[in-house]
């Protein structure tokens, strides 16, 4: 086999073996839906997500992750994880994970948190420290540069309806609802634009402005910064403009940053910035929303429904799953 096909193989096989993690996750954390425990809800995901890994023909290493060695028991960043972790070999990469993507609304039942994974070349990856970043999305096909985190909101609004050849009024502006977004909400509310408020799980938010079927046509707010770089990787394989800018509330968070090798505080992302080179996205849905369906439990399994999506060739693929507890390894039955 030449090189370059060994490499698609490679690749493509890679891609489903990063749905079998984030399922593994997604079915342990689907055990806490609802019982009022996001941490346990998150601990079953971390742990599950971790072993997983182990399976996966890579030499990884988290540059997203659960946080600080010091802070985080598994998926820390910095953490070696994959099948030649210890001895080497196999593709080098970094990768960016949220085993649970969504941990108030899993502890609630609510709807939309999913199990995520995005995986990138060496460097592919922005070190994003654990702040809040502003960010701001639409869907594919529209002129670069459409709408920026330089303009005012109804600048924005008022150039995306136009590329899209619609009213301020058709626009639904999705962002999640905190009391920090309020001026947003007013602003859009006064331009003419819908909002679609979301509880939690800006990854899914974001990602919402390149599906059609959501309605959604732009994200606005801050989140998580880790969530946006995992965000800018979805688009990337799905799609769409992003762009993100750290949001620095002191001193400390700057100096932390510049160690991360971030020297310009005020420096606005777009998506090449936040996820470069050939990237994998895969996300499980732990419960329901518009993109996945949550984990069901059945008898002796369950069902699970996973998105995986790789830059290089532009697919996305849905994949449904029905496990079977009696036969599978313990990974996949936490
Ligand atoms: P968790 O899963 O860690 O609870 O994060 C959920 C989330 O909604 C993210 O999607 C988002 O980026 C972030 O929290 C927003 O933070 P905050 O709740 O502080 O506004």
């Amino acid at each position: 086999m030449a090189e370059h096909d060994r490499q698609v193989h490679v690749d493509r096989n890679l891609a489903l073996e990063l749905v079998r993690v984030t399922e593994a996750a997604a079915l342990a954390a689907a055990r806490w839906m609802g019982r009022g425990d996001k941490n346990a809800a998150d601990g079953a995901a971390v742990e599950a997500m971790r072993r997983a890994f182990d399976t996966v023909a890579i030499s990884g290493t988290v540059m997203i992750g659960e946080g600080e060695m010091d802070e985080a028991p598994m998926l820390y960043i910095g953490e070696k994880v994959g099948l030649y972790a210890k001895a080497g070999g196999g593709p080098e990469v970094d990768i960016a994970v949220d085993p649970l993507e969504g941990t108030s609304i899993t502890a609630k039942g609510g709807p939309n948190a999913m199990a995520v994974v995005a995986l990138a070349q060496k460097g592919g990856f922005l070190h994003a420290p654990d702040i809040y970043m502003d960010k701001l999305a639409v869907g594919p096909g529209l002129p670069e540069g459409v709408v920026s985190l330089d303009a005012s909101v109804e600048e924005n609004l008022r150039e995306l309806a136009k590329a899209k050849k619609r009213d301020i009024s058709d626009l639904v502006v999705c962002l999640l609802d905190r009391d920090r977004h309020k001026e947003i909400v007013k602003r859009c509310r006064a331009a003419g634009a819908r909002i679609m408020m979301i509880p939690d799980g800006d990854v899914s938010g974001v990602v919402a402005v390149s599906q059609p079927d959501t309605g959604v046509d732009v994200y606005m707010g801050s989140g998580g910064a880790p969530e946006g770089v995992l965000a800018a990787a979805a688009l990337r394989c799905i799609g769409g403009q992003m762009q993100g800018r750290l949001l620095f509330e002191n001193d400390d968070q700057v100096l932390r940053a510049k160690e991360m090798g971030i020297t310009d505080p005020s420096r606005i992302y777009g998506l090449e910035d936040m996820a470069k080179g050939d990237v994998m996205f895969a996300a499980t849905g732990v419960t329901s929303g518009p993109m996945l369906r949550g984990v069901r439990h059945f008898g002796s399994g369950a069902y699970t429904h996973s998105i995986v999506m790789r830059s290089k060739s532009g697919t996305v693929r849905y994949v449904e799953a029905h496990h079977n507890f009696a036969l599978k390894p313990a990974a996949f039955t936490a």
